[in-house]
Formats: C-alpha cells, sequence, structure tokens
C-alpha cells in the first residue's frame, strides 16, 4: 500500500475528530471572506467566553512578544493577524484533549512555540508569530492518534517500549504514516493556511518541503532543541537529529550559538511557570 493508501484507509477508521466548538467551524468560514473585520471576529470568539479567555492568555504568553498587554480579541487580531488568531483558537480548541491525556505534549508543543519564535525573531525572519503558531500546532497529529484511533495509540506506546525505538518509527510500524501525514491531513479538514499547515507537514522531513523552507526548518530545529533541553514530552526519550541542511538554509551556523541557546534558555524559563 502506497502511503496515500494508507493514510485513507486510517483516516477512514477515524469515526469522529476531536469536537471542535461551533465557534471554531463558523471562524473558518468568516476568515475566508474577504471583507470580514477584526470586530467581526472579536464578537464570534467573544460569544465563547471560556474559549476567548484561553485565546487571550495564549496570545498573552511569552513566545507572542506582547506579554500580558493584550487585552481583547479584536485588538490580538489586529495585532497578529487572523492566521495566528486562527491557529490560536485551533490550540485553545485541542488543549482540553491534550490537558487530559497529554500534558507532556501541550508542554513540548508550547515549549516549540516559544523556541520557534525566538530563533525566528534572533534570525530576523518575517512573520515569526505565524512561525511559532505553527509550532505550536506541529505535532496535532498526536493528538489525533491519542483521540481518535486510541487503540493503535495504545499499541504505538507499547511498540515504543519494547524495542526502544522513537514515537515515529513505532507509528510507521503500526499506522504506515506518522503524525506530519496524519496532521497534514487535518490541517486540511480544518482548513489551516498552507503558512501553517506545511510546517505541520514537513516538521520531521524538512529537506522535502517545497514551499516555506524556512518555517518549516526553524520547527523542525525548535523542535529537537525542546526535547534537547528536556521540556515537556514527545512520547519518547529520543531528541532527533537536526537535518544540517535545515540548520544551513536559516543561518543557524553563522548565528552566535552560545549567546542564542542562553535566550532560549530563559524564554523556555518563562514557559516553565506558564499554565493556561
Ligand atoms: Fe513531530
Ligand atoms: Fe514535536
Amino acid at each position: 500500500m502506497s502511503k496515500a493508501q494508507q493514510l485513507k484507509a486510517i483516516t477512514k477508521r477515524i469515526q469522529s475528530l476531536p469536537t471542535l466548538p461551533q465557534v471554531v467551524q463558523k471562524l473558518t468560514t468568516m476568515v475566508e471572506s474577504p471583507d470580514v473585520t477584526a470586530k467581526d471576529i472579536g464578537r464570534l470568539l467573544n460569544s465563547d467566553q471560556v474559549l476567548s479567555a484561553k485565546v487571550l492568555k495564549l496570545v498573552n504568553s511569552p513566545f507572542y512578544g506582547f506579554p500580558g498587554r493584550i487585552s481583547s480579541i479584536s485588538h490580538s487580531i489586529i495585532l497578529l493577524g487572523f492566521n495566528v488568531i486562527k491557529g490560536v483558537v485551533l490550540s485553545a480548541s485541542v488543549f482540553d484533549l491534550m490537558e487530559q491525556s497529554m500534558v507532556g505534549l501541550w508542554e513540548h508543543s508550547l515549549g516549540s512555540a516559544v523556541v520557534s519564535g525566538t530563533i525566528g525573531r534572533h534570525l530576523g525572519l518575517s512573520e515569526p508569530e505565524e512561525i511559532s503558531t505553527g509550532a505550536l500546532l506541529h505535532d496535532i497529529g498526536k493528538v489525533l492518534v491519542r483521540v481518535s484511533l486510541s487503540d493503535d495509540y495504545e499499541k504505538i506506546k507499547s511498540v515504543v517500549l519494547s524495542k526502544g525505538c522513537s514515537f515515529r518509527d513505532a507509528e510507521l510500524e503500526v499506522l504506515g504514516v506518522d503524525h506530519a501525514e496524519i496532521g497534514s491531513w487535518l490541517a486540511e479538514e480544518w482548513g489551516l493556511p498552507e503558512r501553517l499547515a506545511i510546517p505541520i507537514s514537513f516538521h520531521h522531513e524538512p529537506e522535502t518541503a517545497v514551499k516555506f523552507k524556512d518555517r518549516v526548518a526553524v520547527v523542525h530545529i525548535a523542535d529537537s532543541i525542546v526535547r534537547a533541553f528536556g521540556v515537556g514530552s514527545g512520547g519518547d526519550a529520543f531528541v532527533s537529529r537536526i537535518s544540517p541542511q535545515a540548520w544551513e538554509l536559516v543561518g543557524m551556523d553563522r548565528v552566535d550559538l552560545p549567546l542564542l541557546m542562553k535566550k532560549i534558555y530563559s524564554d523556555l524559563e518563562e514557559v516553565d511557570n506558564y499554565q493556561l
């Protein structure tokens, strides 16, 4: 079976997608309309108080660079843009699923968002907030496996233990596809823009991305750094190897690495104290 066929077979077995609040579905249609305003979106999100409180907390978190300064949803849209807000709303919605069973993954995702933002800004890349949001969502496929394919999830976990392999290798063994591929399918189902979907799809094989190579590389690098710093958990004890091409592509070979690592360390410390 080809990967595409395997993915199709798996997604057929998924009876229910993680349930997203209706507000999120409405938001998806709304952001596609050319004349939607920040006010319209603000009004929609404010109709779900729990969600809007979580979104405000996330946009005020250390990785967006406006800690504690964004007071309303419409203000956050003006500062961060529709794509970031859409990604944040999705993260806040799936967070509940992660919180119950996957605290380690949520911390890993937050950590990756922080490190991606720090690297993106350090390298002077454009739209570091979007890069952070892509990082926040990069392992979303794992949530789907946990929530919608729970038998397979248990099998994957026992393969990790019995073979001492990575979570991703165990996924490939059990499912035939990995969480990046599942995440990519999910991103399409949820109508995520390519600038967020591509880092999800290619974060383990950044060389193969044909678009947005720089942000894919940053998310890929951040993913490993966060693991190396021991923040959160990715389902196994490994720090995945960083692609040398990705490293060079964004110019990591030319930065003052000890200085950047110090900055990353202190930014990650802030996340340690951060709870949703
Ligand atoms: Fe991953
Ligand atoms: Fe990851």
